[in-house]
């Protein structure tokens, strides 16, 4: 029996690499391991599989889950860092892609370039799922529509209030209106609005707003991030002072439904786009979303080694 592929592998560097109908399966599949994972239910279907983990930024959530996960699906995890692989010594991506792929199954990359992340799949034999670009984060939003999901039932048809930088949690969560068909209200700073292309692409189901409160208006979700992202720092202070009426307060859950949720991707600085207030608060999910990395990663690894359950 041969493991050699000869079909280009499937990848999930944005959410736009899978259907509607299988982000919709995914998501419940995830919502199913979750369950088999509280009862103590054993299934281990990635026996003598491994995934590679490229971490180029830091990261907290992204590696336990992805590391934990394929512990319980039977599998192995690798944790690469450009401090002690040549990737950090210059190896051209695409070399490096080519190698790896040839001895593991699947490859996770945080990186910074999403054009990064683009190469090393076009190389790969194997799939290779974005944990993180400067662009895109869509492993975080798979965990967050499943915690809206549970939370609330579906989040077709509601109004999502993203407030803070235009950047890759806000363009992820653009590619989610599209997948998941629900309207988002973006409130950022002029200067700090998402790409224009993305803007064009979605034009009927965004609306940008200059003002907090009057893009939280009615809304069933509320969801930042941080203003400073990874590869930013140096610009901490300039957007702190950008950002300052951007913060989500209990002024800004107020005008919020009386049911809407709070999210945010973590980690958080607390009263600075958050307040300890609303992060701790009733309405916030945030651990659950964090725990739920776990859950829809997994349902995401099996969906791209062994293939979504059919409905
Ligand atoms: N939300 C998220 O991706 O967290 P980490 O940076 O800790 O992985
Ligand atoms: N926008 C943040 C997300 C961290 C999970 C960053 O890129 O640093």
């Amino acid at each position: 029996m041969s493991n050699i592929q000869t079909t280009k592998p499937k990848h999930f560097l944005t959410l736009m690499d899978f259907s509607k109908d299988e982000l919709g399966r995914l998501i419940q599949r995830a919502i199913e391991l979750k369950a088999m994972w509280k009862q103590g239910e054993q299934y281990e279907p990635m026996k003598n599989k491994t995934l590679a983990m490229i971490f180029e930024k830091s990261s907290t959530r992204t590696r336990v889950s992805f590391e934990v996960g394929m512990t319980q699906l039977g599998g192995h995890a690798m944790f690469l860092s450009p401090d002690d692989t040549q990737l950090g010594r210059g190896e051209p991506i695409e070399d490096a892609a080519r190698v790896i792929s040839r001895m593991v199954d699947i490859v996770m990359i945080r990186t910074y370039g999403h054009e990064i992340v683009e190469k090393f799949a076009e190389y790969s034999k194997v799939p290779v799922i974005n944990a993180l670009t400067d662009s895109y984060h869509p492993c975080q939003l798979l965990a967050d529509v499943m915690t809206y999901v549970e939370h609330r039932g579906s989040i077709k048809g509601k109004t999502v209030t993203y407030i803070g930088d235009g950047n890759n949690m806000c363009h992820s969560w653009m590619n989610a209106a599209r997948q998941f068909d629900f309207h988002l209200n973006i409130a950022c700073p002029e200067g700090y609005d998402p790409d224009q292309v993305l803007q064009n692409e979605l034009a009927d189901q965004i609306s940008i707003f200059r003002d907090a409160k009057q893009a939280a208006a009615g809304s069933d979700l509320i969801v930042t991030d941080v203003w400073a992202s990874m590869g930013q720092e140096e610009e901490q202070k300039i957007r702190e002072a950008a950002f300052v009426s951007y913060q989500v307060n209990a002024d800004v859950m107020a005008q919020a439904n009386k049911d809407a949720l709070f999210m945010h991707c973590l980690p958080a600085h607390r009263e600075e786009e958050v307040t300890a207030e609303v992060l701790e608060g009733e309405q916030s999910v945030v651990w659950d979303e964090a725990e739920n990395r776990l859950h829809a990663q997994k349902a995401l690894l099996e969906a791209l080694l062994i293939g979504l359950p059919i409905n």
